[in-house]
């Protein structure tokens, strides 16, 4: 369906609505300080205005190429298993999103974060923050070189410990295609007991899962793992019309 604002030939895209089943709750037992924090009420759906359809100003001329490698912090080489991250961004429809800003944050290779709450006794690396960031291509395609990040404990319960995992905060072309998520590696020996991962309904779950690639994998350098993204489509790409019907 598309939209029209009132008295004016511009045509509005309409994001699809999120299928609820593939949904992860907002509050799942299992992850215990949900309790906590999750919300009391019903998600809403937000209304599908201009504002929430049209695009952010991402200042993506701001992104450097140095964003995109996290393994050189400080003047010197992080330590740890070097591995490259790449994918596409992708809409429900099958097609590459460009200019995303995808955002990711991580621990180091010893399960540590550089953050002022986590303290738990595993070394820092002087050189290694765990932040980076890129703008996917006119192909959708986005690439990071980081270290592979260590299990960390979180008390969840007794003897709980995350697999490893990448944060990713992605926004795409208008509101709608935000989306704050975490990318797991295949394997982990650690999925059985984490909740977060339990929490994401079993149809939906094998998607936050990379998977390895042999033919990206470089050799005397790094691991390659591929993870595509896909975030909300529309039904319709924006256009406008001039009075005679042209596309302007
Ligand atoms: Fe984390």
């Amino acid at each position: 369906m598309t939209g029209t604002t009132s008295g004016s030939r511009l045509h509005l895209p309409r994001y699809l609505r999120q299928d609820e089943s593939l949904r992860t709750p907002v509050g799942y037992a299992g992850y215990r300080s949900t309790g906590l924090r999750a919300p009391l009420r019903a998600p809403v759906d937000l209304p599908q205005r201009l504002t929430e359809v049209t695009g952010p100003v991402l200042g993506e001329d701001r992104v450097t190429a140095q964003d995109a490698d996290l393994t050189w912090r400080n003047g010197g080489e992080a330590v740890g298993q070097r591995i490259l991250v790449f994918g596409r961004v992708l809409d429900s429809g099958g097609r590459p999103v460009p200019d995303a800003l995808v955002e990711v944050w991580q621990a180091n290779a010893a399960g540590r974060y550089r953050h002022v709450v986590d303290n738990w006794p595993a070394p820092l690396d002087p050189h290694f923050d765990g932040l980076g960031r890129v703008v996917t291509d006119s192909l959708g395609r986005y690439e990071f070189l980081t270290i592979k990040p260590g299990a960390y404990p979180w008390g969840n319960h007794h003897n709980a410990w995350r697999p490893a995992h990448i944060h990713f905060s992605l926004f795409g072309r208008a509101f709608p295609q935000r989306l704050v998520t975490q990318m797991y590696f295949p394997g982990d020996p650690l999925f059985g007991q984490d909740p977060i991962y339990n929490a994401i309904p079993d149809a939906a779950r094998h998607r936050a899962v990379s998977q390895y690639s042999l033919e990206r994998t470089q050799d005397n350098w790094a691991l390659a793992y591929q993870w595509d993204i896909v975030l909300r489509g529309t039904d319709q790409t924006p256009f406008e019309t001039d009075d005679d019907g042209d596309v302007a």
